[in-house]
């Protein structure tokens, strides 16, 4: 049983839905170290209050300064305890050793040394040492969970606010603990069975000439697709909610003529609104007082792609019903799907800050010539001007009654851009069945779509982090997710996608996308047909379990991929296994991730069934007893093993998995 500890004024972010008792009373103290009863292991310090006179903490009364309060929560970690969660981060599944921060990013470079990505979901669990312990810090501004990064055996949590809401829970049971945490967040979002199809994107298709093409050369080469993606293109000047006429002329005929051929359009929807006179978003944005605000209460000037925007301010629910009906423009056209994109947000400048960059650069213009000191601080000056912190913390929202600076509250934007679309999906789409994804997230945001892992790289060590973010993500409520199959940024060799495939297929959302001037990466771009046909054939042979196990997992608050270290708790061996998951209750992946691999060592917790398969027809079958085996698997093959008390049966086209 979960139960919560509240600091201060926390901001209801609507990530929790119930009622949880709050164990103590001891709601506020600063400056000293203290132990929370219920946090047994954990001593919280909250910082910097002190220092101020009352009054000046109303978040109110906030300027564009650095926040002022902090907390910190301190903890020693056991020497085998394991630590999961955090959602969608960089690294392995063991988050141990490394220093993630949740203040979610607009970054395509997701290197190691990274410490954020587009998410934020603050939900840790700790296990495997004693009885597992789980917390979720519902805070939405900055969080930093260092997880044995500056001390080996210490976690520390520092809260970026004065202000938090703790909940926290203990068990014999870790699985448990997922499980009542996903009760308390509520059910994640399920998309109609049509979006477990394979879908084709690409930053680049500009024309509804493009898009036929694609499906004329999937439909040739007699690979099967449902979905084509519609990335910023085909609006007209980057505007939300218009189309490219010239284009996509007669754009209602254009989607039926794809629905009738088993392909529907999904849309992008970007969270900045191009501010141009007589475009009717915008108008009725200012006049409807829907965007973010500046200090001096006007609108909030930034750049993305369709050049200088304002944000639409999600987090005030006027805004939300305004913005999320306006994909009744699209949805009136035959459209059922959409991705939300660049809502950390994504800034490329402020127009304020543009000012202030070109007034210094004059100064520069003047040097004679530049040292050393000035050349770095022209390398910054320029070289940085996008997603700025500083930037964050100019502009606020009305969030319930309050005015909020961005940064106290920037990892809910997305979330809230999402809900807004969400809320009104389910009745503008017939049926409630629409399909909808975003970049940026909170847990919360699980309840109205799912998340795709944004801008990866067509490298090898991406394709493994895919698979390793898949349970961190479920736990967090995200069942609906997916990666850019084949790597977004970078060029994709044909190895890769095939191997990346052969893990792809078992992801709810499953999608080839790639950047604009990258290889082409579409499957039919390829040498080995044949292959890539098999591969995706297999996956629409699996749709019928994946999703089964999907709506089990939505019904029952389960993971869809659990590590092993989960499944198999007294196996010393598999508490490391950080290559390897059980996709549902009946099945484990294994797949190659290194490129010019004939196979890979792969360890079995228990006897499983190989089936080894070219094809949905053609396959082996061998059986496998627990323990280390070498297991051989050419790029045209995908391995699954099946566990004890499961059944494969192949069936024309379709697999069928049964419990004995
Ligand atoms: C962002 C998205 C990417 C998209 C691009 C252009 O980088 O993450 O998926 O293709 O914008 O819209």
């Amino acid at each position: 049983m979960y139960k919560k500890l509240i600091l201060g004024d926390p901001i209801d972010t609507e990530a929790i839905l119930c009622e949880v008792p709050a164990e103590t009373t001891e709601s506020s103290f600063t400056g000293v170290e203290k132990s929370v009863s219920f946090l047994k292991d954990f001593t919280i310090c909250r910082k910097g209050l002190e220092t101020k006179p009352a009054k000046e903490n109303t978040r109110e009364a906030c300027t564009a300064d650095e926040p002022t309060g902090e907390i910190i929560l301190t903890r020693t970690l056991r020497g085998r305890e394991l630590v999961y969660g955090l959602g969608e981060t960089l690294r392995g599944i063991n988050k141990r050793g490394w220093i993630y921060v949740s203040n979610n990013a607009d970054d395509p470079n997701h290197t190691e040394d990274k410490r954020s990505l587009y998410a934020s979901q603050n939900f840790l669990l700790l296990f495997g040492d004693g009885a597992a312990q789980a917390l979720f810090v519902d805070v939405p501004g900055k969080v930093t969970f260092d997880v044995g990064y500056s001390e080996l055996k210490t976690l520390e949590i520092r809260i970026a606010s004065a202000d938090a809401a703790l909940y926290y829970a203990e068990s014999e049971d870790p699985l448990l603990l997922i499980r009542e945490f996903r009760s308390l967040i509520g059910r994640s979002y399920q998309p109609p069975q049509w979006a477990f199809g394979f879908g084709q994107s690409r930053w680049g298709y500009k024309t509804a000439a493009d898009i036929r093409e694609v499906a004329d050369r999937y439909a040739e080469a007699g690979i099967p697709l449902s979905m084509i993606y519609l990335d910023i293109d085909y609006m007209d000047h980057y505007k939300d909610f218009t189309i490219d006429e010239k284009a996509f002329p007669d754009f209602p005929d254009f989607v039926a003529e794809m629905k009738e051929r088993g392909i529907r359009l999904i849309p992008i929807i970007d969270a900045g609104v191009k501010m141009e006179k007589g475009y009717p978003v915008y108008e009725e944005g200012v006049k409807g007082d829907f965007f973010c605000k500046k200090e001096d209460g006007t609108d909030l000037v930034a750049a993305v792609w369709p050049g200088r925007v304002h944000f639409p301010d999600f987090l005030k629910k006027e805004t939300r019903d305004w913005f999320g009906e306006k994909y009744r423009f699209l949805t009136e056209q035959g459209i059922e799907g959409f991705w939300n994109d660049m809502n950390e947000p994504a800034i490329f400048y402020t127009e304020d800050h543009l000012r202030e960059v070109f007034e210094e650069l004059d100064r520069f213009k003047e040097m004679e010539e530049m040292d050393i000191w000035s050349f770095f601080a022209f390398q910054d000056l320029t070289g940085s001007i996008n997603n700025r912190p500083e930037d964050y913390r100019t502009f606020f929202h009305e969030y319930k009654g309050q005015r909020l600076r961005h940064d106290q509250v920037h990892n809910l934007y997305g979330y809230y851009m999402t809900r807004a679309a969400g809320e009104k999906l389910r009745d503008l789409v017939p049926g409630g069945e629409y399909l909808l994804f975003s970049r940026a997230s909170y847990v919360g945001m699980h309840r109205y779509g799912g998340i795709w892992t944004g801008d990866n790289k067509s490298w090898w060590s991406h394709l493994l982090l895919n698979l390793q973010q898949l349970p961190a993500l479920n736990m967090c409520g995200f069942l609906f997710c997916g990666a850019d199959t084949g790597g977004f940024g970078g060029d994709c060799t044909e190895d890769l996608m095939l191997r990346w495939l052969a893990v792809s297929i078992f992801t709810p959302l499953f999608r080839n996308h790639a950047a604009l001037g990258t290889r082409n990466q579409e499957l039919y771009r390829f040498e080995q047909t044949d292959t890539f046909r098999n591969l995706i054939r297999l996956r629409y042979a699996l749709i019928p379990y994946l999703y089964d196990t999907f709506t089990r997992a939505a019904e029952e608050n389960d993971l869809i991929f659990t590590p092993l270290a989960l499944a198999y708790p007294s196996d010393e061996r598999a508490r490391t296994v950080e290559d390897q998951l059980l996709v549902g209750e009946a099945l484990m992946i294994a797949p190659v991730y290194t490129q010019n691999a004939a196979g890979r060592y792969v360890y079995l917790p228990e006897d499983m069934t190989l089936y080894r398969f070219r094809s949905v027809t053609d396959y082996d079958v061998i059986p496998l007893t627990a323990g280390d085996h070498y297991v051989s698997l050419a790029t045209s093959e995908v391995a699954i093993y099946v566990r004890p008390g499961y059944s494969l049966e192949v069936s024309g086209e379709e697999f069928s998995i049964t419990a004995n």
